[in-house]
């Protein structure tokens, strides 16, 4: 991937060895790096789902040639298998709607670690009203957007600080707009994994123990096992990258909620 990544990246996707793409929040813009060049993209529509399709038409159509480049870590089977392997889509939530959040950067480092079968997007969740029965006769666009985004995707990743040893309001009330109508439930059968990070020491666990209660009572699939961490200089490395420290940790939570993913998701 080109170096001058964009933060704030909401889609990304490793559409080949020599092919990947980036969705960055602030300007809708996809990046296209092919072939060791970056291109820039002004889209009219920022939908993942509508996204996924504009790639595939693009790697099909004008994209880089299908004979398999050999990587440095990559093998002709190892590339063979993971050419025929499922792709899913994950949904990272980040709980945080600060702007410099630092559980949006563990957000992006974690996706780094993931195997290139699972694309991951980050719906949007500071621009949902507040939850009001009111609004359910026309919900908001915004929240139709959301709920289209969460229903779409296989699983689910939540990435959120502690608020007041709970979560934040602005993801509790993603996670209410989501549960309505009940018959409509978002939520209901999705593998689910919880992490974060605070600077205290108990790194954002009360969140995740009040959240994992959440989720079960809503009918998600929660990944067992705890990820919670404190973030401290080098839990990220100056590349966005989990550092050292934690890296083994973190990889392991998430290869088991792969493999989670891999079991319950029907193709
Ligand atoms: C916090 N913070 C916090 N941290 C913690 O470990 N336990 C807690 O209960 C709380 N409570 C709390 C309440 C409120 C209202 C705020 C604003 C903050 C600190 C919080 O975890 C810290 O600011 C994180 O860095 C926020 O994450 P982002 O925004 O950087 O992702």
């Amino acid at each position: 991937m080109a170096t001058d990544k964009p933060r704030n990246v909401i889609a990304e996707q490793k559409g080949s060895p020599e092919a990947a793409f980036l969705l960055c929040r602030e300007t809708s813009s996809l990046f296209l790096h092919v072939a060791k060049s970056t291109q820039t993209i002004q889209l009219i529509d920022n939908n993942p789902a509508i996204i996924a399709l504009f790639i595939s038409d693009y790697l099909s159509n004008n994209g880089p040639s299908k004979q398999p480049s050999q990587s440095a870590n990559s093998s002709p089977d190892a590339e063979r298998r993971q050419s025929t392997m499922s792709t899913y889509h994950l949904a990272i939530i980040v709980g945080s709607n600060r702007l410099e959040s630092t559980n949006r950067q563990l957000a992006e480092a974690i996706a780094k670690l993931l195997p290139g079968h699972i694309e991951v997007s980050y719906p949007q969740i500071d621009d949902l009203p507040l939850y009001n029965l009111d609004l359910e006769g026309e919900r908001p666009a915004s929240v139709n957007r959301f709920t289209d985004e969460i229903r779409a995707a296989d699983a689910v990743l939540i990435v959120t600080p502690e608020h007041n040893r709970s979560l934040p309001a602005v993801l509790k009330n993603a996670l209410d707009w989501g549960s309505k109508p009940m018959d409509k439930n978002v939520w209901f059968d999705k593998p689910v994994a919880i992490t974060g990070a605070s600077p205290g020491a108990m790194g954002a666990a009360l969140a995740q123990q009040h959240l994992r209660q959440i989720m079960g009572i809503l009918g998600s699939v929660v990944l067992g096992g705890e990820a919670y961490l404190q973030f401290r200089p080098g839990l990220i490395t100056e590349n966005g990258e989990i550092g050292e420290d934690s890296h083994q940790f973190v990889k392991s939570y998430m290869d088991r909620f792969v493999s989670l993913i891999e079991k319950l998701v029907q193709r």
